[in-house]
């Protein structure tokens, strides 16, 4: 017994864990469940790859750029594994699960390719590739996610993400996602709630609900639950300040969620909710089920319901045939919806998907100046309502030290503006006042007003 190799790997060696994480907040919550698990296995984390026993990559696929980052960093382990081949490497999460096989051919010193499904098992691939010697390809589609975590493990006390669903069903024409994370998947309310009182008893002041068409959760659920019952059970629960979710879409938010979400006084007063295009036949043709009036008149709705209401969207620009009329209209929308920020991303073909069919037809130069004009014209609009809440006072709850100035405090309102104030005590998951005085198109800065 005492020579298994199960025993030693498990038991006294080779326990350093260095990982990175690309794309969204469902990977990053995978990969915080990744490393809780590995912990619980006695694994400690560390910083620097040198260091690194097993280093771990959980990938994103969904543009070309984002692929080619992790296989950049891939490539640069080459030397590293030479020198120590006792040293594994995986690749995990959506890029793991597109291309599978195709990794070990590309960079045959990657050990293990382990998809968006199977993270739960990794303690126990990992030992795998110990006691065998040989790669391990784990990006099974039926298996069933294990989301259950110890919630003693995640990077902040006051702050936690809380996976509702998996999946998307939507198949807009030019996303990966419902290809590499499959069909939607709802958690019940009774395994939701039970891990938020979990949460809250370990210190948890602020979750953020997490599904990819979030506006679809409870599809597939017995009876007819909605995003709107989640909501409300989770607003009764004590000892909770604030609740938010992620991402919205259009074409799936009901104003009967939207009247909810009015009433809930936990609930962030702040929508992530893409509208991609401005264009009703761009939108037309990337299937995203709406018009462009359809999605002014639900933000119209929606701002007159909860006035203090902010909307953040995200916009591909030069998707295949969008003309200057077209991309005109988008900047229309952008001018008249006021986000307070925006994401814009230059479409990028993603193969086995519906717009990888048709030409990628506008040049990379123009993509870039599409881009670079609504980043500009966002920033502006950021700025001028920003500028409106100088001389407020804004609820801020507290996340930690300002990443700028580490003397200074930063935290959110409850519409999601970033307030950055001195403070002569840390009031660190504390809920405080802030008089707003000068700000950017990214930041507020104030003084503390009262201090609990
Ligand atoms: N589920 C979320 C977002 C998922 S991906 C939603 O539906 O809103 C995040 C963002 O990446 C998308 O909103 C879209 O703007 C962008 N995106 C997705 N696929 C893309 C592609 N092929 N090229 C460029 N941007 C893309
Ligand atoms: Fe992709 Fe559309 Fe699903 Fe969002 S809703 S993940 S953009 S397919
Ligand atoms: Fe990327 Fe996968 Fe998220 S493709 S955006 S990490 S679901």
């Amino acid at each position: 017994m005492v020579n298994s190799p199960d025993f030693i790997y498990k038991d006294q060696q080779y326990k350093t864990v260095f990982f990175e994480t690309f794309g969204c907040q469902m990977n990053k919550l995978d990969a915080e469940l990744s490393l809780g698990l590995l912990q619980e296995e006695g694994y400690r984390i560390v910083d620097n790859v040198n260091e690194a026993d097993v280093i771990l990559f959980n990938t994103c696929s969904v543009r070309q750029h984002a692929e080619d980052k992790v296989y950049s960093h891939l490539g640069s382990l080459k030397t590293l594994k030479k020198r120590h081949p006792d040293v594994i490497v995986g690749v995990l999460g959506c890029m793991a699960q597109k291309d599978g096989e195709a990794i070990f051919k590309r960079m045959p010193h990657v050990d293990l390719v382990c998809g968006t499904r199977m993270f739960s098992r990794l303690p126990e691939l990992i030992l795998k590739i110990r006691s065998h010697g040989s790669h391990v390809l784990a990006i099974d589609e039926d298996h069933i996610v294990n989301v259950k975590r110890a919630v003693t493990y995640r990077p902040n006390i006051h702050q936690a993400f809380v996976t509702v669903m998996r999946g998307c069903d939507n198949f807009c024409s030019y996303c990966i996602v419902p290809y590499v994370r499959g069909r939607e998947v709802s958690r019940t309310i009774t395994d939701i709630k039970e891990e938020v009182q979990a949460l809250i008893a370990n210190g948890c002041k602020e979750i953020t609900l997490l599904g990819q068409n979030i506006n679809s959760y409870g599809k597939g659920l017995q009876g007819a639950i909605t995003l709107g019952d989640l909501l409300s059970e989770l607003n009764d629960l004590g000892g909770l300040d604030r609740i938010k979710f992620v991402t919205s879409h259009p074409a799936d938010m009901s104003r009967d969620i939207i009247r909810t979400i009015s009433r809930l006084e936990k609930v962030c007063e702040h929508l992530h909710m893409p509208a991609q295009s401005g264009s009703d036949q761009i939108l037309k043709r990337m299937r995203r089920g709406y018009t462009s009036t359809y999605y002014r008149e639900l933000i119209q709705f929606a701002k007159e319901l909860i006035p203090h209401l902010t909307v953040a969207s995200d916009f591909i620009v030069g998707f295949p045939g969008e003309t200057e009329k077209d991309f005109q209209e988008t900047v229309k929308l952008m001018e008249d919806m006021r986000f307070q920020n925006c994401f814009i991303f230059k479409y990028s073909p993603r193969t086995g998907t519906k717009a990888a069919e048709l030409e990628d037809d506008v040049p990379d130069e123009i993509k870039r100046a599409r881009n670079i004009r609504l980043l500009e014209l966002q920033k502006c609009i950021s700025l001028e309502e920003n500028k409106k809440i100088i001389g407020k006072n804004v609820q801020v709850l507290v996340e930690g030290a300002s990443k700028s100035d580490p003397n200074r405090l930063s935290g959110r309102t409850k519409q999601n503006h970033i307030v950055v104030f001195n403070s002569p005590r840390n009031l660190v998951g504390r809920l405080v006042n802030v008089m707003i005085y000068e700000v950017t198109d990214l930041t507020l800065y104030g003084e503390l007003k009262n201090s609990p």
